[in-house]
């Protein structure tokens, strides 16, 4: 096929990948804006506008001081130069898209001809999103505490079979065709909950002219960027807990978020991804339900909650908090082969007379070797731990490495030995300029 682009061997630096290592909200965005700084693509291949990644940049010829919020948008689209592609592993919430796109445009960032989208790309309509509620009032006690972005029904009407693609606006007698059948299933599942099916098709016919310039042919359009050495970074969305088959299921999102979602995301083979940065906190967070070995419940949580501002920059709601858990960290490495990774968060440490790490499980009073699939082990498990003196701090005026106290490097460099996997980046605090470069 004369059309599309040989495939070609992509060296080692060209495509960077930054995933999440735990259960989200690791800091992922400071890193992704660090690097962005010198791609020419930013890509998200999974998820929707259920991510949350924050960014301060000085921009416009003023440098004025700016506060992003990135939910569906890769956050590359920060570095002017950069454009923003949306993959076909992404689930695509046009109504979000273009109240966000909107958001960075009157914040001074212009957007226009920057921002690319699959037309393999699912979407995630209005419906989707009131199903993702109903679907946990119906779970009651053991709902999954989404983000109700529909999210979750959307996958699902993708992998039943019954999902629209961007691709299917351009017909759109078939697309309003298919949406009421659509529609209409999911009141036979539901019942009639408030919906204008109708209303919904006619602003769609409107969006689809809007989206129209920003329509590619998904495959075309990567392996076109990496035929002619563009540099690719790939945002992961979420994190590896959350993953539909490797994360606590069901306490998970509904994609792949891990690295094998990078290929399927985005149609690359795994070999033309070069360097894969895991983002790991410092400590744990998780959003939502399920089980939580190192959860904490006492001053050092609220310590942790509140010194690192865990709360949901998609939902605004309390993050759960507990210690680094390296058993959880080993099994994350295994999976996604990170070549590096960035510690973020290191200041929210200060001060915490001792830290702890887990270090194994016990279950039934034996040792277990691998992270339990059934979450009502992992619900049991006996956490072993190992101490650490912790530090007076502040650290987050650092400016290298070799500064920080003693007793933050032998924790630093533990972690880093236990995984087996350097860590490069450390963050210490939340500008941009707290990140060490190791
Ligand atoms: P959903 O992705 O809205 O279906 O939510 C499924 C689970 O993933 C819930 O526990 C959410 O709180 C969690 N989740 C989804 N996205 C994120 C994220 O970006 N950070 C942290 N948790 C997330």
């Amino acid at each position: 096929m004369a059309s599309l682009p040989k495939p070609s061997v992509a060296p080692k630096t060209q495509v960077s990948v930054v995933l999440g290592s735990q259960w989200g909200d690791e800091g992922k965005g400071k890193l992704t804006d660090i690097l962005a700084a010198d791609v020419d693509i930013c890509a998200r291949c999974a998820g929707g506008n259920n991510a949350g990644h924050t960014i301060v940049a000085n921009i416009g010829p003023d440098n004025v001081k700016t506060k992003f919020d990135f939910h569906l948008l890769p956050s590359g689209l920060v570095n002017p130069r950069c454009i923003g592609f949306l993959g076909s592993g992404v689930v695509v919430h046009v109504p979000s898209l273009f109240s966000e796109l909107d958001t960075l445009e009157k914040k001074g960032l212009k957007c226009d001809g920057r921002l690319f989208v699959s037309d393999r790309a699912h979407l995630v309509f209005d419906f989707h999103q009131v199903v993702d509620g109903l679907k946990e009032v119906e779970l009651g006690g053991s709902s999954i505490g989404t983000t109700k972005k529909g999210i979750g029904p959307a996958y699902s009407s993708k992998a039943s079979r019954s999902g629209l693609r961007v691709h299917h606006l351009y017909d759109f007698e078939l697309f309003a065709n298919k949406f009421r059948k659509l529609v209409e299933g999911r009141f036979k599942r539901y019942g009639n909950f408030e919906y204008d099916t109708e209303g919904e098709i006619a602003r769609y016919r409107a969006f689809a002219e809007r989206l129209r310039p920003l329509i590619v042919d998904g495959v075309t359009f990567i392996h076109s960027a990496l035929a002619s050495n563009r540099r690719i970074l790939v945002e992961g969305a979420n994190a590896l807990m959350l993953d539909l088959d490797y994360g606590t299921y069901p306490f998970v999102t509904s994609s792949s978020t891990g690295i094998g979602g990078v290929c399927t995301g985005l149609g690359i083979p795994p070999l033309a991804i070069g360097t894969v940065v895991g983002v790991m906190k410092a400590y744990t967070s998780r959003v939502g339900a399920g089980p939580f070995p190192t959860e904490l419940f006492d001053e050092t949580c609220v310590h942790l909650q509140e010194v690192g501002a865990e709360y949901g920059t998609t939902t605004g709601r309390r993050r759960r908090c507990g210690w680094l858990d390296l058993v959880m960290m080993r099994y994350s490495c295994l999976i996604n082969g990170y070549t590096c990774m960035n510690l973020t968060k290191l200041d929210v440490l200060d001060g915490i007379k001792e830290i702890k790490v887990a270090t194994g499980y016990r279950y039934q009073g034996k040792e277990l070797t691998s992270f339990p699939a059934d979450l009502s082990v992992l619900a049991k498990v006996e956490v072993e731990y190992k101490t650490f003196p912790g530090w007076e701090g502040p650290i987050s005026e650092v400016t290298e490495y070799s500064q920080l106290p003693d007793t933050c490097r032998a924790y630093v460099e533990y972690l880093e030995d236990f995984m087996g996997i350097p860590i490069t980046w450390v963050g210490v605090g939340p500008g941009r300029l707290s990140m060490l470069r190791r």
